[in-house]
């Protein structure tokens, strides 16, 4: 289980990118974090892996409190994150990227596998180095491939969607929906999407460093579409059908 006790982030000159948000989160749970664009998604997803040091309050994970634990500390305790424009890795190639990802060597075949899972076809990519002649959407996929052979307690993914074409996006919340019922941990996922919204068993709102709305799908889902018919401008949802 995780748990935010009173986590605010201020950096100078702000009021407060994240204030005072406090929430559990229970295990083998299936979450969505959504909200407008510069709500604080992001950050709070950096804290709970432990890129950024929250200003104040603390992160428990399983009744331990990690807040001073390092991102490595963090990973190696179950904690994985995809991040919302992913990194690049001059030299090393895709398949050491799996490999460091599940902990051992695989053979090609387990390798190429997770790459399948997330629609690249896998030969073309299994030797490529993870460097700039990557698209944006490959470097995402093969980040969420790492992810999912990590099999970690918990995975925050920061807007998997971004970049990746609808076409191949089906098979992403397949992917999804296959990691949930395959791994007992927690998955978070920051999404704007609606198909990931409605394969989510709670969902969090997150506006201006707040909690707006928490609650079931169908809870948070109803109220989402009954903002976004009074102030059609305003919704959270970004609608693609
Ligand atoms: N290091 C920083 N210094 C100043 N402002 C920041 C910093 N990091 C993020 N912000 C601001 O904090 C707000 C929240 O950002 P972010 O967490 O990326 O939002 P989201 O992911 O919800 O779109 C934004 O207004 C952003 O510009
Ligand atoms: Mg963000």
């Amino acid at each position: 289980m995780l748990e935010l006790k009173n986590i605010s982030y201020v950096v100078e000159d702000s009021k407060g990118i994240i204030k005072d948000i406090s929430l559990t989160i229970d295990d083998n749970k299936f979450i969505v974090i959504t909200g407008p664009n510069g709500g604080g998604k992001s950050t709070l997803a950096k804290i709970i892996c432990g890129i950024l040091k929250p200003t104040s309050g603390n992160i428990i994970l399983d009744g331990k409190d990690i807040t001073d634990m390092s991102i490595t500390e963090r990973a190696k305790i179950g904690i994985s994150f995809a991040f919302q424009q992913p990194v690049r890795f001059k030299g090393v190639t895709v398949k050491d990227l799996i490999n460091l990802a599940a902990g051992k060597k695989l053979c090609t075949a387990d390798a190429c596998n997770y790459l399948s899972e997330v629609g690249l076809c896998a030969k073309d990519y299994i030797d490529r180095e993870v460097n700039g002649s990557l698209s944006g959407g490959e470097l995402k996929r093969i980040e969420i491939a790492t992810v999912i052979a990590r099999k970690t307690k918990l995975s925050i993914f920061d807007e998997p969607e971004a970049g990746i074409d609808l076409w191949s996006f089906k098979n992403l919340i397949e992917v999804f929906q296959k990691m949930h019922d395959e791994i007992h941990g927690s998955i978070i996922i920051i999404s704007h999407q609606e198909r990931i919204l409605n394969i989510a068993d709670e969902i969090i709102v997150i506006a201006n460093g707040e909690i707006v709305n928490k609650g079931t799908r169908e809870e948070v889902l109803d109220s989402l579409l009954d903002d976004s018919v009074s102030s059609p401008g305003c919704s959270v949802l970004r609608e693609e059908r």
